[in-house]
């Protein structure tokens, strides 16, 4: 018993041996055990991942430069579950010095310590992507980068060492090649079998990882086309791992405004972040470090602070106490600030959206509405959304070599899973509706799919109508950014799902997506989204960000909930007309035989009785959505700005020679 006791109480370690074992974790070892931290969970994932730190730096660089973004994104397979990423940029390029510890440094960037919009925030990205590449292949990062037309290419092969966090050189003797801007160059290129696509200045980067190419939802194509639509301004050039070229061209020609970077709002300040500034600060007062430091501190407000926390406002910061520090802090959570400057978002446009939404999603009905701008946690932020009925569903699209390459490159159990995972907005419904038609089964392995099998199931995804068995799809944006992954852990969806939709006409059971062919977009802009990880895939849950998104999501909803009532209105007078119409003659036969009336003038005036009568059949609605013609405008609402509507197949011609012969 006593023997028990003691060895329950035996020392295991001491504190010496403990130290022994203690030591630094190097940045870059901590994120290669925690990879999925940075979305490379699993080799798909990974793909894409890749594919969007370098789309999305290489779209800021563009942007900040002022250049209309081009960009080459080139993926190929080079073994089993090995796959080489190329993109490539028309930016600004990068200066030679920058390039190693840009690409082979964790942590190192120009945006995390400025408050300014832009698509990348953590300086973890493109790095992390090439640290991913090195651990799965062992293939380091390749870099070429080029400032201007006369000047070399920089070229590198950077290899990162992830026990010091610091970048290895690999080609030119540890210090990098310059590629000359002349024919000696290209054929450097040429016999190094470097990619490079000529362009006056630019980057490129290629990463070889361990990855798995499948289309369909959370994959890169849908990355990239997702990306069109809310950056109508760039363009893209994507050679995929089959072989197929796809161009995404833009629809307009101006670059978005460039957004103002902005001070930190004093509110949003926590009391540790106040005191570190304080003592790192250079100015020689507290005066001046409240208005240099924060946005909308004017030195009047600056010195009622001061006094109110007993602070001689000519003291200077870095000598202040820390229990000063904290009154300071105090005081300013009980001071009336201006709200932040706006300035600094730079929203997509209800017009811009809509254009892009108009081109990549079909269909009747498009509105779009942004809100004003708003703060969270002393960050301004902005919601817009966007809204498309009535397209076809993405299965519709699919072409029968893409839908034999999907189902080959599938890994769901069954072919009902396949269908749902791979379509947007294709419920359980739909997918049996679908597997049923094409007589097959709906557990069977999309791997045994027999060729004439295949047909089936190819001329049933086009051919059947879905819009009962689908269910809303929900694109989100954050920066301009698609987000893919997490959606159910997403402020956003979470908005989505909460709003009552039936109230706009759209069957919905509580607290789940609406049903019905139904797109929505919804973009929030923000110089610091508050990512849930650092993966960027979910928006967390800021009472004051879900405010604002219910706010816009109502805005549209209005207008389409509108638009289905008018629809309903127009389809039922219609139906109303088409049964006086089918009895006119008659009636008109039975009248002039009664009273001798001449019977095709009589049939005529109650033609046009019945006409009058159902006049909304006859509308018609135009562009911006008001019925073309005025006299027969039933409805005085207008949709307002920022609305399509295609033309409507609801409309019936009274087929008069018809009647006549009845
Ligand atoms: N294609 C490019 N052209 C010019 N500069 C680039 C390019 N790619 C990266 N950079 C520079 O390298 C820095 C680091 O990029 P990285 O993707 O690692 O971090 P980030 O974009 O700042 O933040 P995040 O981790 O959120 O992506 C960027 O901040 C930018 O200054
Ligand atoms: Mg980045």
């Amino acid at each position: 018993m006593s023997e028990i006791s003691i060895e329950k109480n035996r020392r295991r370690s001491s504190a010496d041996d403990m130290a022994k074992l203690q030591k630094e974790i190097s940045v870059s070892e901590f994120f290669a055990q925690n990879r999925h931290l940075l979305g490379f969970d699993n080799p798909r994932k990974a793909l894409l991942t890749t594919v969007k730190e370098a789309v999305d730096n290489s779209l800021d660089a563009c942007e900040e430069a002022g250049i209309l973004p081009e960009i080459w994104v080139h993926i190929e397979q080079t073994g089993k579950d090995k796959y080489k990423v190329g993109v490539q940029d028309n930016g600004p390029g990068i200066i030679k010095k920058q390039i190693p510890l840009i690409f082979g440094k964790l942590l190192y960037g120009s945006k995390f310590h400025r408050l300014r919009m832009s698509r990348g925030q953590q300086g973890i990205g493109i790095s992390a992507a090439g640290m991913y590449g090195l651990l799965t292949t062992g293939k380091p990062i390749k870099v070429m980068s080029k400032v201007s037309q006369r000047k070399p290419i920089h070229y590198y092969v950077i290899r990162m060492d992830t026990k010091s966090n610091r970048p290895d050189i690999l080609n030119g003797n540890g210090e990098g090649e310059d590629i000359p801007a002349n024919d000696d160059g290209r054929k450097i290129i040429e016999k190094q079998e470097i990619e490079w696509t000529e362009v006056n200045h630019g980057t490129r980067v290629i990463i070889e990882i361990e990855a798995k190419y499948q289309r369909g939802r959370g994959s890169v194509d849908e990355y990239l086309e997702q990306t069109a639509i809310a950056n109508p301004h760039i363009t893209v050039h994507y050679s995929d791992p089959d072989g197929n070229t796809q161009h995404f061209d833009r629809v307009v020609d101006l670059l978005p405004p460039e957004p103002k970077e902005i001070k930190p709002h004093p509110l949003g300040i926590e009391l540790g972040r106040l005191a570190h500034m304080m003592h790192e600060s250079n100015e020689t007062s507290l005066l001046r470090f409240l208005t240099e430091s924060f946005s909308k501190v004017s030195p009047s407000i600056a010195k009622q602070i001061c006094a109110a926390a007993g602070i001689n406002s000519k003291t200077t910061p870095q000598k202040i106490p820390r229990s000063e520090v904290e009154k300071l802090f105090y005081v300013v959570q009980e001071t009336h600030f201006p709200l932040p400057s706006t300035d600094c978002i730079v929203p997509i446009g209800e017009e811009q959206l809509l254009k892009g939404l108009h081109k990549v999603v079909p269909g009747q009905f498009f509105a779009t509405a942004t809100r004003p701008p708003a703060v969270y946690r002393g960050n301004p932020f902005q919601i817009e959304v966007g809204l498309a009925y009535g397209g076809a569903p993405a299965s519709h699209r699919v072409s029968l070599q893409v839908l034999e390459e999907m189902l080959s490159e599938s890994d769901a159990r069954t072919l009902r899973q396949f269908l749902m995972s791979t379509f947007d907005g294709l419920g359980m419904d739909a997918a049996d509706k679908i597997i049923k038609s094409a007589r097959l089964r709906p557990r069977v392995s999309p791997k045994n799919i027999e060729p004439k099998e295949l047909t089936r199931l190819h001329e049933s995804l086009q051919s059947l109508n879905l819009s009962e068995g689908q269910t809303m799809n929900v694109y989100r944006y954050a920066n301009r950014v698609p987000l893919q992954f997490q959606a159910g852990a997403c402020l956003i969806t979470q908005t989505v799902q909460n709003l009552n939709w039936r109230s706009y006409g759209l069957n919905q059971t509580r607290g789940q997506l609406p049903r019905g062919a139904v797109t929505v977009i919804v973009h929030l802009a923000s110089v610091w989204v508050p990512f849930t990880s650092e993966s960027k895939e979910a928006i967390a849950a800021y009472p004051e960000i879900q405010k604002e998104l219910r706010l816009a999501l109502q805005a549209v909803g209005r207008k389409f909930g509108m638009f289905m009532k008018r629809r309903d209105k127009v389809k039922q007078e219609a139906e109303r007309r088409s049964i006086f119409l089918r009895y006119l003659g008659e009636v008109a036969n039975a009248i002039s035989r009664i009273n001798k009336f001449e019977r095709d003038t009589l049939l005529n005036m109650l033609t046009d009785l019945a006409r009058q009568k159902t006049v909304v059949a006859d509308v018609k609605l135009g562009e911006n959505g008001k019925p073309v013609d005025d006299e027969i405008l039933t409805d005085k609402n207008d949709f307002g700005k920022n609305v399509i509507i295609n033309d409507q197949t609801t409309k019936t011609e009274i087929p008069t020679t018809d009647i006549t012969s009845a």
